[in-house]
């Protein structure tokens, strides 16, 4: 038997919508592009997935979670630097109108899209967050923003948790949620859109400890990913250097080789004292910390972001598991999802070998859906049942048999 891996996008973006991960927002209507549904097998693999990342952050004792909103006081967005500075330089075709990330293209080269030269407009910033109205009235004291991170909700909670938990340093924050941006060139399926999910932690540490601590995070993080069943050879650190965000000074990012190349699947950030001091100059709050193993010494914590797109990770997890085998042999060919058992969408599946078993195999099933997520399936050849389960990567088939029924209780 034969084994090939994904090679294209296209294999994916049909096996999902085929059977039922993932489909095309709005598609009845033409679709909304970029924006994405999941569908019943899809969100169940999103949900196993979250619920390991919680389960890995949150069930330790120096780790607690938050469900902070999504629209925050508009000067959170200030105090972040995402007012002023969350900026991407945007260029224009002038003969198609085509708009391009400035820093993703050759911009001496001819356009992508329509093949003209010497055609695009000086670059120009815009602004990434989308904004809307809050109440009734329409005028700039309304303005809020859809946060483009959920890092800002844990910042601006850090008194109210380090105190009602009675939290010592180091100690860290984790919330899953979703994040906007308007982005110039969303794409590769669910890699880039502009509505997604985050899974993001903020560990609050003493300042002076930071290498330790990002050296720590990596290791716990880079495991996390091995433990989703990921291969080692796909992913990657690439190390930030001095090119670092505006409120960093170290990053890295693990990075995964998706059907169109290495690219940056989560961010490991040493973001200093930055987002904590601006909170506390534009809200007038304290947010010292005091320190009561060292003299009480008061100061800002310093802080190691663990910051990972959900959808990205599941793009990378489904393109793992995705194998081909026997690949253009017309009889043989199938497609089989290799899921980490962890996050299989069904657990076990059930198979009665005949009709006449319904019955005592329906009562099985009854038993295991009471543990699993689990299906029955009762229609067509044992052969095409199988390819069903081997299509979803659900990792247990029960074949019931005759058999079956000496061992049934
Ligand atoms: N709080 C830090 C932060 O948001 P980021 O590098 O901008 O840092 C973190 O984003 C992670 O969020 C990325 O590594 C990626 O997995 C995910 N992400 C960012 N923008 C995204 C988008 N437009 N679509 C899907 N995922 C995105």
């Amino acid at each position: 038997m034969s084994e090939t891996n994904l090679k294209d996008m296209s294999q994916l973006v049909s096996l999902a919508k085929r059977r039922g991960f993932i489909f095309q927002s709005s598609e009845i209507y033409g679709g909304l592009s970029s924006c994405w549904d999941y569908g019943p097998y899809g969100i169940e693999l999103k949900n196993n997935l979250k619920q390991k990342w919680w389960k890995a952050m949150t069930f330790r004792s120096d780790v607690v979670g938050v469900d902070a909103s999504i629209f925050m006081h508009p000067t959170v967005w200030k105090a972040s630097g995402h007012v002023d500075g969350f900026n991407d330089p945007m260029v224009d075709c002038k003969n198609c109108k085509s708009r391009f990330r400035e820093d993703k293209i050759d911009t001496t080269a001819p356009c992508t899209n329509c093949g003209a030269k010497d055609s695009f407009t000086e670059p120009r910033d815009f602004n990434l967050m989308f904004s809307t109205q809050m109440g009734p009235v329409e005028d700039s004291s309304s303005k809020v923003y859809l946060r483009p991170e959920t890092a800002q909700g844990i910042f601006t909670n850090f008194l109210n948790v380090q105190t009602t938990m009675r939290k010592k340093l180091p100690f860290g924050i984790a919330q899953i949620g979703k994040a906007f941006r308007n982005e110039i060139t969303p794409g590769n399926f669910i890699f880039r859109t502009r509505e997604f999910e985050q899974m993001e932690m903020q560990y609050f540490i003493k300042p002076g400890t930071q290498v330790d601590s990002m050296e720590e995070w990596k290791e716990i993080r880079w495991n996390w990913h091995l433990s989703n069943g990921l291969r080692p050879e796909n992913l990657r650190w690439k190390d930030h250097g001095d090119d670092l965000a505006h409120y960093a000074d170290a990053a890295f990012d693990i990075e995964y080789k998706f059907a169109h190349g290495w690219d940056e699947m989560e961010g490991i950030h040493s973001r200093t004292d930055f987002d904590l001091k601006q909170h506390q100059e534009h809200s007038g709050k304290n947010l010292m910390y005091t320190d009561a193993q060292d003299n009480n010494k008061k100061y800002l914590p310093y802080v190691m972001e663990t910051s990972v797109g959900c959808d990205r990770c599941l793009l990378a997890i489904m393109s793992d598991a995705f194998r081909i085998e026997n690949e253009g042999d017309k009889e043989n060919e199938r497609v089989v999802m290799k899921f980490h058992p962890s996050l299989a969408p069904i657990k076990v599946a059930v198979l009665p070998l005949v009709k006449k078993l319904d019955e005592p195999a329906t009562k099985l099933f009854k038993d295991l859906q009471m543990e699993f997520k689990a299906e029955y399936d009762l229609a067509g050849s044992i052969g095409k049942r199988y390819r069903r389960q081997d299509e979803i990567g659900t990792p247990f088939c029960v074949t019931f048999d005759f058999d079956s029924l000496k061992i049934m209780p």
